[in-house]
């Protein structure tokens, strides 16, 4: 499908999805996160996809917020649509199935940093910025930062930086764990598809429900947790691909996954 501010292209089993309004610094508006949802459908249902990168068009930025020029003509109601449909665009995408990495090519501000928190891991360009500066505009996150920087950084460090809207280098992002590795602005896409086709090389059924006990064991206690990584190890042994990964193993041979 054609989108406008968008893209998405599929490379050996890993997709690349775009956010594309170069001019605005990819600021998300409506449009924007319908296409994302739209793209979602089809990204959803792909069975031969095992990874997926998100990154930003253009030189200076992944994502410079959600568009505060849509905003400042939004009263209560439509603000609380728009964060509702950020949200629920956000959370298709921390909940999909194969593990999505945010490859954050410069700017990542307000929603830009809600968007990479909610990919499963962060890698970032040297030139990266990273925070929430919601409160200098009179508003407040919107799109799942109250909630999920935390996560990324625990909560005192994401208290300071959404009450302080202030703005944090790359350096500090590694430091204090909003990012997990800094490549140049060159090389970062690169690498960022090369950890998503190591991924897209193990065991896809084994990948997912790895992601869907870290993510439902994460805000429960540690021994519900535990039984949904229970569950899902059992069921895992009723797959082709355990048999072929541990027989691999025994036979010193690279296994063959089919994800069946
Ligand atoms: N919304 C709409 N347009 C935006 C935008 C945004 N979030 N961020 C940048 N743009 C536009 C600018 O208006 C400008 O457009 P024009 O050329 O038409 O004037 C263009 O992108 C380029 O931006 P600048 O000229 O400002 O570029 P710069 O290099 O001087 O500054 C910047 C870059 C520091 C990122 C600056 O653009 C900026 O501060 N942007 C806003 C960042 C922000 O506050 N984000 C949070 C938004 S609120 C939010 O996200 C709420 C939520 O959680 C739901």
């Amino acid at each position: 499908m054609a989108f406008e501010t968008i893209s998405y292209e599929k490379v050996d089993g890993v997709g690349v999805l775009k956010i594309n309004r170069p001019k605005a610094l990819n600021a998300l508006n409506e449009q924007v996160l319908k296409e994302l949802d739209t793209q979602l459908d089809e990204i959803d249902t792909d069975r031969d996809l095992r990874a997926l990168v998100i990154t930003g068009a253009g030189e200076k930025a992944f994502v410079a917020g959600a568009d505060i020029v849509a905003m400042s003509e939004m009263n209560s109601e439509q603000a609380a649509a728009f964060s509702k449909l950020g949200q629920s665009v956000f959370r298709r995408l921390e909940i999909l199935r194969i593990p999505v990495i945010a490859a954050v090519n410069g700017f990542a501000l307000g929603g830009g940093t809600e968007l990479a928190c909610s990919c499963d891991f962060i890698y970032a360009s040297e030139n990266a910025k990273f925070g929430q500066p919601e409160v200098l505009l009179g508003l407040m996150p919107g799109f799942g930062g109250t909630q999920r920087l935390a996560r990324f950084v625990g909560l005192p460090r994401a208290r300071e930086l959404i009450y302080t809207g202030e703005q944090i280098n790359v350096q500090q992002a590694l430091e204090m764990g909003l990012v997990n590795k800094v490549f140049s602005k060159e090389t970062l896409l690169d690498e960022a598809l090369k950890t998503a086709k190591i991924i897209s090389k193990r065991a896809p059924l084994a990948v997912t429900a790895s992601k869907e006990a870290i993510n439902d064991g994460f805000d429960v206690a540690i021994d519900k947790g535990l039984g949904f990584e229970l569950d899902l190890f059992g069921e895992l042994f009723d797959s082709q691909d355990v048999k072929e990964g541990t027989k691999a193993f025994t036979e010193k041979r690279e296994p063959k996954f089919t994800g069946e």
